[in-house]
């Protein structure tokens, strides 16, 4: 069995259609799977006590209603968002847990924030898809204030990450998946710290902390198959697979993640960076 994988979308294109539905209807396994990195967001919030936070890439929203409900009614948190679908779906969670946090949907690179407006910004893996990344953490810095604190985790490189690249090497007799490009927008584009560090650099943030970090995350072995079907470049060349092929594709890769498989859960490292920043005091930049 072999068919050609679909032309790579852009990152808008693809948050808006098929990753962010997919992200929408696995939003309580992902959620369940992340968390030990959302803790890890809300207890640097916590030491921070910011007033005003931002949580850049927000997805459906788990982050941001965290951290609105730690700031309390003497602060806020907002999520941005370039996807309709995710932003639609935490938005009605926020309603539905009656939860004062907004969302905004538009593309973080380009937003016209309030300036200096928040004094935290974070973010579980969204900042990782801009195709100016400069211009994006340059505008990030602007909606900062001066005293502010960039608050990042984005995932380390593929080879740190096996768990995630999995599907795609199991399925690779069956799907000609295009093949990942360094650097380029997506899961691995910050695997390489020195890039990041640069990135930061020209955009006007100093201090900058980048900090590797091991966090064992879990699922539950029956949501593993819909994880690797639905997400990634498997699921993107699967999206327009009938059931028979997504059938034939879990039976050839479902093998390849035992070494993962404990009982009824599934365990792997997620090798991240901590990415940590302050804003370049305004007399000081380029
Ligand atoms: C891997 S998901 C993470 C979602 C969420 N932070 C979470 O942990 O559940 C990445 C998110 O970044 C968003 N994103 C990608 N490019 C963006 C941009 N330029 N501006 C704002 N959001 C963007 C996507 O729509 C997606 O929701």
């Amino acid at each position: 069995m072999s068919f050609p994988s679909p032309a790579i979308p852009t990152q808008s294109t693809l948050w808006n259609g098929h990753a962010g539905n997919a992200w929408v209807d696995l939003q309580p396994i992902l959620d369940g799977m992340f968390l030990p990195l959302q803790q890890r967001l809300l207890d640097a919030v916590r030491h921070e006590s910011p007033r005003r936070v931002l949580d850049v890439g927000c997805g459906t929203g788990s982050t941001t209603l965290a951290i609105a409900r730690l700031v309390g009614s003497e602060g806020q948190c907002t999520g941005i968002d370039i996807a309709q679908p995710m932003v639609t779906a935490a938005r009605a969670r926020a309603e539905r847990e009656s939860v004062a946090a907004t969302f905004i949907q538009a593309d973080a690179q380009t937003c016209a924030f309030e300036p200096h407006g928040v004094d935290m910004i974070v973010s579980r893996f969204g900042v990782m898809f801009f195709e100016r990344p400069i211009d994006a953490f340059a505008n990030l810095r602007r909606a900062s204030r001066p005293s502010g604190l960039l608050n990042v985790i984005a995932w380390r490189g593929a080879a740190e990450n096996p768990f995630m690249t999995t599907a795609e090497r199991a399925v690779a007799p069956m799907l000609d998946l295009p093949p990942r490009q360094p650097g380029a927008p997506g899961q691995f584009a910050f695997a390489n710290k020195d890039q990041v560090g640069l990135i930061l650099r020209d955009s006007g943030w100093h201090d900058i902390d980048i900090q590797p970090v091991d966090v064992e995350c879990t699922l539950p072995a029956r949501d593993l198959a819909d994880v690797f079907c639905r997400l990634g470049p498997v699921g993107l060349a699967l999206q327009q697979a009938d059931e028979a092929t997504r059938a034939k594709v879990i039976d050839a890769v479902r093998p390849a993640f035992d070494s993962y498989v404990q009982g009824d859960e599934v365990r792997y490292t997620a090798a991240c960076w901590v990415i940590r920043a302050r804003p370049l005091p305004k007399g000081e930049r380029a």
